[in-house]
């Protein structure tokens, strides 16, 4: 979603407040219901993934941006949605995109379901108002007898998000080498990744904020990657200026699949990160005080992209669970 639809003036805040409603609303239609109709809503849910009906120049779907080749992101800078239109962010890999606790790189989506509203409606993404959501919805010619058989109940905002939601909390996969080596496998990392893994657990300082099963605090941090904080991140939430800067810390699996890197995506490859980190970034009033030159050797450096590969998880774009309906 662009920074600018993000930016909560009066009207906004009333529409998202509506908006908020229904969504909450379908967290808990997402889980009230078992059996047939949980797979009728996981089929719905991936219809409505892959379909570019719901875009304003019916050209765009979720999966435009979030490619299953590419472990669900783009492979854009920023993200290209209807009419050719740009935003200023990209796109963040959806894979365990459930176990984040906060969603967007500035943090402000607490559920799935709110976080659908926002590129359906975004002027940059799917450009639709949410009336125009419902009515096409409504006018489909299959779509309302699946809403009925899923949540027996006509398309509406809250049943489409919880659709949209369970598909999205079904991109759960941990196959990666890294797993199989912690699961006792000893020969899945080469010796290069198992060194990279011991620098990135201690001496380059990386745990920090890149932990826990899917290496991420899902707290914000500025990691001193811009010189100037042109996104003001996590501060548009809180309006603070220590938040200038801030995201939060994006998960670390599939990086192989998921370049160019951070928000806007301004470093190319791994190695170009990694030696931003060992540079200790760029001066940065808010940078963190653990972004710090390493004074990591060239052979560490690569140690380290080793380490990282181990992280892509090989059946992620071919899981034939995650990609279109047939
Ligand atoms: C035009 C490209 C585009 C389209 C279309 C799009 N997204 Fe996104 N998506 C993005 C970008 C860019 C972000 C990051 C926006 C931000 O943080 O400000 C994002 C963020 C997300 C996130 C948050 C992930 C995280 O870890 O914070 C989820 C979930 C998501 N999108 C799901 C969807 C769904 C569901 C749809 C379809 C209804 C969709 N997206 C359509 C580009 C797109
Ligand atoms: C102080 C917390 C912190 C530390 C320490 C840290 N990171 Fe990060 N990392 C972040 C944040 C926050 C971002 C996103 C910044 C942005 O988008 O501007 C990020 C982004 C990244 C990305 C790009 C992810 C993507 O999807 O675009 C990679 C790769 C990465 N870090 C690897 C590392 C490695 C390797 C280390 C150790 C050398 C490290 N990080 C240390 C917080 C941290």
């Amino acid at each position: 979603m662009s920074t600018s639809s993000t930016f909560l003036g009066p009207r906004r805040l009333l529409i998202g407040l509506a908006l908020a409603c229904s969504a909450l609303a379908g967290a808990a239609l997402s889980a009230s219901l078992g059996g047939t109709q949980a797979a009728a809503k996981l089929e719905l849910g991936r219809a409505l993934f892959y379909d570019p009906y719901l875009s304003a120049d019916g050209a765009v779907s979720c999966a435009s941006c979030h490619q299953q080749s590419k472990a669900f992101t783009d492979g854009g800078a920023v993200s290209t949605g209807a009419f050719g239109r740009t935003g200023q962010r990209s796109a963040p890999s959806l894979v365990n995109v459930a176990a984040r606790s906060k969603l967007f790189w500035h943090g402000g989506s607490p559920s799935l379901e709110l976080q659908a509203l926002g590129p359906l409606t975004d002027h940059n993404e799917m450009a639709l108002t949410p009336e125009q959501i419902v009515s096409k919805l409504r006018q489909h010619p299959t779509y309302p007898a699946r809403f009925q058989a899923a949540f027996g109940r006509e398309p509406d905002l809250t049943s489409l998000t919880a659709a949209l939601a369970t598909f999205e909390r079904s991109l759960v996969s941990y196959n990666a080498p890294f797993d199989r080596y912690s699961a006792g496998e000893a020969s899945a990392m080469s010796a290069a990744a198992v060194r990279g893994m011991d620098l990135f657990y201690d001496k380059a300082e990386c745990f920090h904020c890149h932990n826990g099963k899917n290496l991420s605090d899902n707290l914000p941090h500025n990691n001193a990657s811009e010189l100037f904080n042109e996104d003001l991140g996590a501060a548009q939430l809180t309006g603070r200026d220590e938040d200038v800067g801030k995201f939060i810390t994006p998960t670390l699996r599939n990086i192989g699949l998921t370049a160019p890197y951070m928000h806007a995506g301004s470093m190319s490859t791994l190695r170009e990160v990694v030696e931003h980190y060992n540079a200790g970034g760029q001066p940065n009033p808010n940078a963190d005080p653990l972004v710090r030159p390493l004074g990591l050797s060239e052979a560490e450096i690569s140690d380290l992209v080793a380490f990282l590969q181990a992280l892509d998880d090989p059946t992620v774009a071919t899981n034939p669970a995650f990609g279109p309906p047939k």
